[in-house]
């Protein structure tokens, strides 16, 4: 289907005026976030996908954040403010300069609709390719209630889009319904753009007029179906919840059908981009937040959470590690329980086993750091680096105040409070010294003994 569409020209507009008043939020609907991106992101990344170069999108009054967020994802996509709701036709020609530049396919897609593919918009375009006037994404609905209804004849072609209010009862009986992206001829969209009129039960411009005003020319009205799951919208939190669960599940699809392994994926979170190497391991109750990339055989125990973070082949991480932004780990690093990174490298073979906290550092090849070990990073208004140089080795409980080195296989005496640098090979040993008095705590005993007795 990709090569229909090839050579075609498009430009997608999203809508996202709608003010999600139900979300309860002082953060535009859009920019809510599903698999750890915004749901204007996944909508764009599903546009951009489908070969879509041009973008517009439609924002609200003052929305110069989701204007910030759309010119983020797509360069050069270009925003339209829409001053008054009066209906989906109407915000789709709050992008009139955008349509009047001309293009071969004109998609229509909504903000809060997140979980559309690639795969539909290409279909949809396909359809177009083929000759279609417009192409409807349409849905069996489960409740149909509040959807517009596809009206077709009794050759099945697509005649009209009916919404609920308007709808007849014989009409509301219908379950295929409108998922309300589609696809223009972009020769004719702003033609009929500009006929669509008001004259219905909530005095909209309905972008669904479009259907009739087609058919109206002779032109073909296709139906394109794709599952509910794909086009559910998002108006509160619950539906927010219920993307997020299809998002979940899609990814972890992704994430085995490219050779990950999952022993309970149903407990594994994932980002829309997180990135798998094959063979790689996830053991149960795993979090992975955005901007992870995990590379082959690298196993991830339970109970770990990850955030901007590189795992290298062969890493191993956790039980109960996190992993901030701003980690690597290199090739068959080591990560144990209790361990918390972040802003650092741990070069290949090194371990960091447990209790630990490592940030602002670079810890050198097979270096090994013992248990409970703190880079003391910060002193309240600067942060500063510890580096740790390969081969060294870092006695448990020690504290290493940054900025500091560690020279290449250097030690460091367990419980040291480390504030100058280490040469290489040396071994600093930097706590109280220990002392010895023969006989003393049997003298003591005795002596406190003495004193209850008189007592
Ligand atoms: C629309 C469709 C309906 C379909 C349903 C699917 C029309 C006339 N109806 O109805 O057939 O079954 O979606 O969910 O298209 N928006 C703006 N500005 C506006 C109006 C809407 O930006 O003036 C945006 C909204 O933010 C939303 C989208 O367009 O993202 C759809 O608007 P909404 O009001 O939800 O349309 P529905 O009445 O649900
Ligand atoms: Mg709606």
């Amino acid at each position: 289907m990709i090569e229909a569409i090839k050579s075609r020209k498009a430009l997608a507009i999203v809508l996202a005026a709608g003010e999600g008043t139900r979300m309860k939020s002082d953060i535009p609907k859009v920019l809510h976030e599903v698999a750890g991106r915004s749901m204007l992101a996944h909508v764009l990344a599903a546009v951009g996908g489908a070969q879509v170069v041009n973008v517009a999108v439609v924002v609200g009054p003052g929305r110069d954040d989701v204007r910030a967020e759309a010119e983020r994802l797509v360069p050069g996509a270009q925003t339209f403010v829409q001053a008054e709701r009066l209906g989906t036709a109407h915000a789709v020609l709050a992008a009139r300069a955008a349509i009047a530049g001309g293009c071969d396919d004109l998609l229509v897609l909504f903000g809060d609709t997140p979980l559309v593919t690639r795969e539909t918009i290409i279909a949809l375009r396909a359809a177009l390719a083929a000759g279609a006037g417009v192409a409807v994404l349409g849905f069996e609905a489960a409740d149909p209630f509040g959807y517009g209804r596809l009206i077709r004849d009794d050759a099945g072609r697509l005649m009209a889009i009916r919404e609920q209010k308007d709808a007849s009862d014989a009409e509301r009986a219908i379950s295929l319904c409108n998922a309300g992206l589609m696809a223009i001829d972009g020769a004719r969209a702003l033609g009929f753009l500009e006929k669509i009129g008001n004259s219905n039960a909530n005095g909209e411009y309905y972008l669904t007029d479009v259907v009739e005003l087609a058919r109206a020319e002779g032109r073909e009205a296709r139906i394109v179906v794709a599952d509910e799951s794909e086009v559910l919208g998002v108006n509160d939190r619950i539906q927010l919840a219920r993307a997020e669960a299809i998002a979940q599940m899609r990814l972890r699809r992704a994430a085995m059908a490219a050779g990950a392994t999952m022993i309970a994926p149903e407990t594994v979170f994932l980002s829309a981009d997180t990135r798998f190497g094959r063979d790689v391991l996830i053991e149960p109750n795993v979090v992975i937040g955005p901007g992870v990339e995990i590379a082959d055989r690298a196993v991830i125990h339970s109970f770990s959470h990850l955030e901007g973070a590189k795992v290298g082949a062969g890493a191993t991480i956790g039980p109960f590690a996190r992993l901030r932004p701003g980690t690597a780990l290199a090739e068959n690093a080591r990560v144990g329980n209790f361990v918390e990174i972040k802003n650092a490298t741990v070069a290949r073979g090194a371990k960091v086993n447990h209790l630990t906290y490592i940030g602002d550092a670079d810890i050198g090849a097979n270096a090994n750091i013992g248990a409970g070990t703190i880079t003391c990073n910060y002193d309240g208004f600067f942060k500063y680096r510890t580096q740790i140089g390969e081969n060294a080795f870092i006695g448990s409980n020690s504290a290493l105040v940054a900025p500091v080195k560690v020279g290449a296989g250097a030690y460091v005496g367990s419980g040291s409070v480390v504030t100058k640098d280490v040469s290489a090979d040396a071994l600093a040993v930097a706590r109280g010294r220990q002392m010895e008095k023969a006989g003393w705590a049997a003298a003591f005993r005795a002596a406190q003994a003495e004193r209850k007795e008189k007592k």
